[in-house]
């Protein structure tokens, strides 16, 4: 026993209490071996947990619907496709209207970057990769710039909200001080912290430890955005500065336009309350979210959960009956997620079976060789079938979309291809305004530079051939 007294004594008794009513009292199992820093921390983690919660989870309340029986009845959903008008709205009503509300500050961003670079081996915050194909620019610093690209082509600040997790917030939160924020103000940057959930043993459902005072906890999935947004009190304070949408994207894509003026006009034009932007799956097994429509609701299933059979169904002209696949890039309205935050269920759990190592009552350290663990996250599209209005709009995966997610030399997804999407997607820019780029050449052309191909014309006077690796900034 340390000699000095533990000061939060009734706490100890009020949180033990709790412990043994859940019959999670191993929790506490080497209270007398730890310090006191030790077994503040401890005590802190175990009162963040929802004890019911676990229980319900344990007893299997709680959970999304099985993703694979819905998944039979699934339709392809009803989108503003590519290039055609929609309800009358055509592209251009959608992005002059969107140009507004950015113009008018009722757009802010939603950056979730609180997953870690693990399947693409990076050991810092996946935000920090490099990405910019001939400038190194890394992800977040693409995602921040195309959002300063907004802010001087529409003359307004613009809020960016940087969700991040427990793995990632004070290595994220160090390398925006150390970079000035990125040229962001500091009321223009928001990094805020999602929640945790503990890891639990699969067949007993008690709590991991993963060292005697530390909990083995993971992040809360995005899901973890609405209640993160309000416990952080961002929602209130953008709701107080005039903010109606908020745009959401993954770090992950650089290829996002900030705030991307299409989808939020089309958004706020028909009313909508979430909004997806998907793309045209490749292939019909592309491990992307598939956004389809069931029972007259939008909902996306997982690629995992989309039995073969039905992936691969054809239209009489060949192509993909569930096409839409899912980007990751939404529009909310602020009054939608406000009231989904004040509904305690209002996402369900997904549940994932994985290795993780845990120190055992008596104090030995284990590591698993197979999955023993259960871990819980929310997905913040599950919210779609919970909105009342939903728009589902198709974007040109060669605009939109180039995901770093594996390694290179993985088939897919890779920093190789999201670096050549990128400057093949600005090589096009240039190529409209007359510039030849010669074959194997990589261009990348900074937001403040030029925003889009419309900036990139105003900008080119004399028009010629790039023959070398060019960033325009
Ligand atoms: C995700 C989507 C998939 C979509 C694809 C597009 C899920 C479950 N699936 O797949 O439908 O087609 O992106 O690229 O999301 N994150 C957090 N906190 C968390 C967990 C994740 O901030 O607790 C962030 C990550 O930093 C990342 C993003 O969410 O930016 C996606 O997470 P990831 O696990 O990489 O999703 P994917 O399986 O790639």
């Amino acid at each position: 026993m340390p000699d000095q007294p533990m000061e939060a004594g009734t706490s100890l008794e009020t949180v033990r209490s709790r412990c043994v009513e859940a019959g999670q009292e191993h929790l506490l199992a080497h209270w007398d071996r730890l310090t006191i820093p030790q077994r503040e921390f401890l005590l802190a983690q175990i009162d963040s947990i929802d004890f019911d919660l676990m229980s319900r989870l344990h007893a299997g309340g709680g959970f999304a619907t099985d993703a694979v029986a819905l998944a039979q009845r699934a339709q392809p959903p009803e989108a503003v496709l590519l290039g055609q008008s929609y309800r009358g709205f055509s592209a251009k009503d959608a992005i002059e209207e969107g140009n507004r509300a950015i113009a008018e500050g009722k757009v802010a961003m939603i950056l979730v970057a609180g997953g870690q670079g693990t399947r693409l081996g990076f050991d810092l915050p996946k935000g920090m990769f490099p990405i910019g194909p001939v400038s190194g620019r890394t992800l977040l610093e693409m995602h921040v710039d195309s959002l300063r690209g907004a802010m001087k082509r529409f003359g307004v600040s613009i809020p960016m909200l940087v969700m991040l997790s427990p793995a990632t917030d004070s290595a994220t939160r160090e390398y925006f001080e150390i970079n000035d924020r990125l040229g962001l103000r500091h009321d223009e940057l928001f990094p805020f912290l999602q929640g945790s959930m503990p890891a639990v043993d699969a067949t007993s459902g008690k709590i991991l430890m993963e060292s005697p005072h530390q909990l083995a906890l993971s992040p809360d999935g995005h899901g973890g955005l609405v209640s993160a947004l309000t416990k952080s009190g961002l929602m209130h304070q953008m709701r107080q500065r005039g903010v109606e949408q908020f745009f959401y994207a993954q770090v992950d894509n650089p290829l996002v336009r900030a705030c991307d003026p299409l989808l939020v006009g089309y958004h706020r034009l028909v009313q909508s309350q979430m909004t997806t932007h998907v793309v045209r799956k490749r292939f019909a097994k592309e491990r992307v979210g598939n956004v389809v429509q069931i029972d007259g609701r939008t909902q996306i299933i997982e690629y995992i959960d989309l039995p073969d059979s039905l992936a691969e169904q054809t239209l009489p002209d060949g192509s993909l009956k569930l096409w839409a696949g899912n980007i990751a890039v939404h529009v909310f309205d602020l009054e939608f997620l406000h009231q989904v935050a004040g509904l305690s269920d209002s996402l369900p759990f997904h549940r994932a079976f994985k290795v993780v190592s845990y120190v055992d009552a008596q104090g030995v350290k284990h590591k698993p060789s197979a999955p023993n663990a259960h871990k819980f996250e929310r997905f913040v599209f599950d919210l779609l079938p919970a909105a009342e209005r939903t728009l589902v709009v198709e974007g040109d995966a060669a605009e939109v979309f180039a995901p770093v997610k594996n390694a290179d030399g993985a088939p897919t997804d890779t920093p190789a291809d999201t670096r050549r999407a990128l400057s093949r997607l600005h090589a096009s820019w240039l190529k409209d305004a007359g510039v030849t780029v010669e074959d194997g050449v990589y261009v990348e052309i900074h937001p403040l530079w030029a925003w889009d191909a419309g900036e990139v014309r105003d900008k080119i006077q004399a028009p010629g051939t790039i023959t070398a690796d060019t960033y325009f900034a």
